[in-house]
């Protein structure tokens, strides 16, 4: 028997990964969110505190963000009234005076909120988180544009979207684009952050100088593309990639140039970037995932950082 041709070979990974934008979620406003193959409700407390709940209610299946409403520190069931507060714990049956079954709870999850997004930890096997978000410095910082957002939803999954950074040949194809030239790897003492440095010499109208394009990828979801090397000038790209599920994806990007480069470059370098990955859209959307795609010696950094990826998946086994 063939294997079906899908992308369905792997998992959903481990990790942080962005399932709103803190901007879109004040305080007292409900969410839907669908990710890692689940529905979700996210709510802001009250406090300001964001919460992640599984969203089918406990007692007859009511979806909490379809209706339901923030009441204090705890969201209200659309259907009878159950409150669950963050930890997912039922602290409420409204009239009933005999206590509160013990398995009126729903899963909580983890998150942090920082550079302008709320993040999740999902763990197959519901392990506690063992990294950490970066802080990204420049966003927020005065020399740098307020950073500007992207939403891209793609059907694939998305380690198809995190292997595309490590794939030179196909800037040539698919982008019209010459290879970025070879790049230095770093894998950090931790072993979840990958850093990839590429040197160009560019010229520009103040002279020649040495640039950096330096890629970071934390976990599976999260990367940096940053650009630097002529004194005052920088471009950075924050792209997060969530798994919708094992076949679709959710890319949120944030963008943010030094804003002396804002006004003469910014539009193009926003557009360049956003038809840049469209053109990657059609091959991933139609692609299958190869387990043990047959190699060139031109792989090398895609076969390195699918080893490197391993570790963000539960029950893959050995390579
Ligand atoms: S279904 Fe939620 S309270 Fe009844
Ligand atoms: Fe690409």
């Amino acid at each position: 028997m063939t294997a079906p041709q899908t992308h369905l070979a792997l998992p959903i990974p481990n990790g942080w990964f962005a399932v709103a934008w803190s901007r879109d979620l004040e305080e007292g406003q409900v969410q839907r969110v669908t990710a890692f193959g689940r529905e979700l409700v996210l709510f802001r407390a009250r406090s300001g505190k964001p919460v992640l709940l599984d969203a089918y209610c406990p007692h007859l299946g009511a979806h909490l963000a379809v209706g339901g409403r923030v009441f204090g520190e705890s969201i209200r069931c659309p259907f009878h009234g159950w409150r669950f507060d963050e930890r997912g714990r039922c602290v409420e049956i409204p009239r009933c005076a005999k206590p509160i079954p013990e398995k009126a709870r729903l899963r909580s999850w983890e998150l942090v909120e920082k550079d302008e997004m709320i993040f999740a930890w999902h763990h197959a096997e519901e392990k506690p988180p063992d990294w950490e978000i970066p802080t990204i410095e420049v966003i927020g910082h005065p020399d740098w544009t307020a950073p500007r957002r992207v939403d891209i939803d793609i059907a694939v999954h998305m380690q198809e979207l995190a292997e595309n950074n490590f794939d030179p040949v196909h800037f040539e194809f698919v982008h019209g684009m010459p290879a970025p030239p070879a790049s230095d790897y770093v894998f950090s003492e931790s072993g979840r952050f990958v850093r990839a440095e590429s040197k160009v010499v560019r010229e520009t109208p103040m002279g020649s100088f040495d640039t950096r394009l330096v890629r970071e990828t934390f976990g599976l979801g999260l990367s940096t593309v940053v650009s630097d090397g002529i004194p005052g000038v920088g471009t950075m790209l924050f792209v997060s990639v969530t798994p919708i599920d094992a076949a679709h994806s959710k890319m949120r990007w944030l963008l943010t140039v030094t804003k002396n480069v804002a006004d003469q470059h910014g539009e193009e370098f926003m557009s360049g970037i956003v038809k840049g990955v469209m053109d990657d859209v059609p091959i991933w959307e139609n692609k299958i995932h190869r387990e043990r795609p047959v190699m060139s010696e031109l792989d090398k950094e895609i076969a390195d950082f699918r080893r490197w990826t391993r570790q963000f998946y539960s029950g893959l086994g050995e390579a």
